[in-house]
């Protein structure tokens, strides 16, 4: 695994990972992270490696939150999201895979799916809940898996994917076909318990959404837009991003 000064520092990626770090004294007991996946919060996650490193902050005792996951991959998939925060946030942070909850999707069973989603709510209650939550923004206005029709106040439940999403992470994928067609998600409601939220968004396919979420309507229609329900949420964004506000 190449070192982490390896990888270009960028000022997103610098100011996301102040974001998340700045909660941390606060935290009494290990801290509860709360993890996305995608390619934006990667330069964040980059910098809290390399803050580690340096002594800037210690997240060695960290507890990892996943958002979501896909249903019905098996387990040790690369692309499930189990695999991708292990590779990209528990190997680099040395948050163990005890510590890295993630949603069980390893069911073909709606029953053994509600199950699962239940469990997980009581995992994060169990944690005291999530201190910082780390989020990405897919193109719809999706947060996690929270798709666009999403209600507010839900909580960890089985979503089926919107054709577009599934479009869009097909690049993971040898196919469009072999992306799975449900997932575990987060509600939004879970999302707003989180008690600091960090956005990251970059390039110009995210201005819209992003525009949505921060000056649109409390709406269903842009789940993101519930960031503006919670006390202290943070948007981390690029001119480009940004280039609708
Ligand atoms: C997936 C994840 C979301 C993420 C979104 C955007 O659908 N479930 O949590 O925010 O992708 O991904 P990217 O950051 O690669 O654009």
């Amino acid at each position: 695994r190449p070192p982490a000064s390896g990888s270009p520092s960028t000022a997103k990626g610098q100011a996301g990972a102040a974001a998340v770090a700045a909660v941390v004294p606060a935290v009494s007991g290990p801290v509860v992270l709360g993890l996305a996946t995608g390619s934006s919060p990667l330069g964040l996650y980059r910098e809290l490696e390399r803050a580690q490193g340096e002594g800037r902050v210690d997240l060695r005792a960290a507890h990892g939150v996943a958002l979501d996951e896909y249903v019905g991959l098996p387990a040790g998939h690369p692309q499930s999201y189990r695999e991708v925060l292990r590779r990209e946030v528990g190997d680099r942070l040395g948050i163990d895979d005890a510590r890295l909850h993630v949603p069980d999707g390893a069911h073909d069973d709606e029953a053994s799916l509600a199950a699962a989603a239940a469990d997980y709510e009581e995992t994060i209650r169990g944690l005291g809940g999530v201190d910082v939550q780390i989020l990405g923004i897919g193109v719809n206005g999706h947060l996690g898996f929270n798709e666009p029709g999403s209600a507010l106040t839900s909580r960890t439940r089985v979503k089926r994917l919107a054709a577009s999403t599934r479009e869009e992470n097909a690049r993971f994928f040898d196919s469009v076909d072999d992306v799975p067609t449900h997932c575990v998600t987060q509600g939004l409601g879970t999302v707003l318990s989180a008690r600091r939220l960090v956005l990251v968004a970059t390039g110009e396919a995210k201005a819209r959404a992003v525009a949505n979420a921060v000056e649109g309507p409390l709406t269903a229609s842009c789940p993101a837009s519930v960031l503006q329900w919670h006390a202290d949420a943070v948007a981390v964004l690029d001119e480009a991003a940004a280039g609708l506000l």
